[in-house]
């Protein structure tokens, strides 16, 4: 039986399993895939086994994405760009790393019915999945991109991979088109602290967060008459995408399988 993982920390709140052995039941792969709480003193170790083929595939989350590259032997380009990997493949004698949160970022938008391109966006955060949005966006032809994080710097940091960023104080708020949360506020009680009831109505509010399904910053732009959107799709596509990259197969997205990621 094939053994696919999620490593993280932490880990606990990770759909990819359920998503995973769905997908495998259905096109009667006999494979398992499970979560594994580690610690970066770990990560060469659990690599390793994927060379060895004790392990078939792996799936990196926060905050590993950036930390695994070191023990990779090759890097997609769009891995190599956004320097975050979260899935580990072993082909033709190599362990390569690619990042599908950019197709999963990029199929999300386009389910919408939302024309994205010449569109002004802030994002809100500067962790692991920032880059693979601003490269997404890059390729959406957006017309601005605004960073704003708490800690400035690691915005400041983008710009030397991305050009045209512009950075904004964390707390400020501009004109926008689209906004999205990328920071982790909302994951539990904590809120943003901006006030939208300046900026207008009928733009985008996205979430990356998925689980609760309506945070407190989809709350708010509902409430200005905003349309919103969580990040369960960019979730569902993410894995979707490796899970072509492992097994060569396209996977349905279906109801059910909307509904089970639901009920968590
Ligand atoms: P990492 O920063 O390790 O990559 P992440 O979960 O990918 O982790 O990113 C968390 C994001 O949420 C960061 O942008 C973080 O801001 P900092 O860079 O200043 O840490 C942001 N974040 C987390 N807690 C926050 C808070 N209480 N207020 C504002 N931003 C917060």
């Amino acid at each position: 039986m094939k053994k696919y993982f999620v490593i993280g920390n932490p880990i606990d709140h990770s759909l990819s399993p359920k998503l995973h052995n769905y997908w495998f039941n259905e096109n009667n792969i006999n494979a398992k895939y499970d979560k594994k709480k580690i610690d970066e003193k770990d990560l060469q170790s659990v690599i390793s086994k994927v060379k060895e083929k004790k392990i078939n595939g792996i799936n990196v989350t926060v905050p590993f994405k950036k930390a695994v590259i070191p023990y990779l032997d090759k890097l997609s380009p769009e891995a190599e760009q956004t320097q975050s990997v979260n899935t580990i493949i072993f082909s033709n004698d190599k362990l390569v790393g690619h990042n599908t949160d950019i197709v999963g970022f990029t199929e999300a938008i386009k389910k919408l019915n939302f024309n994205i391109q010449d569109k002004k966006v802030i994002i809100l955060g500067a962790g692991g999945v920032v880059p693979s949005i601003i490269f997404a966006l890059k390729k959406m032809f957006v017309s601005q991109i605004v960073v704003s994080n708490r800690t400035k710097k690691k915005a400041e940091d983008l710009k030397l991979r991305f050009n045209n960023l512009k950075i904004l104080d964390w707390g400020e708020i501009i004109d926008f088109d689209v906004i999205i949360n990328a920071t982790s506020l909302g994951l539990d009680k904590e809120t943003i602290n901006l006030d939208f009831s300046k900026s207008g109505s009928n733009k985008l509010f996205y979430d990356v967060i998925y689980n609760p399904a309506e945070t407190n910053f989809l709350k708010e732009g509902k409430k200005f008459g905003n349309k919103t959107e969580n990040g369960k799709l960019m979730f569902v596509y993410q894995a979707l995408e490796a899970f072509k990259l492992w097994h060569g197969i396209t996977p349905q997205i279906n109801n059910e399988i909307l509904e089970i990621l639901n009920n968590d």
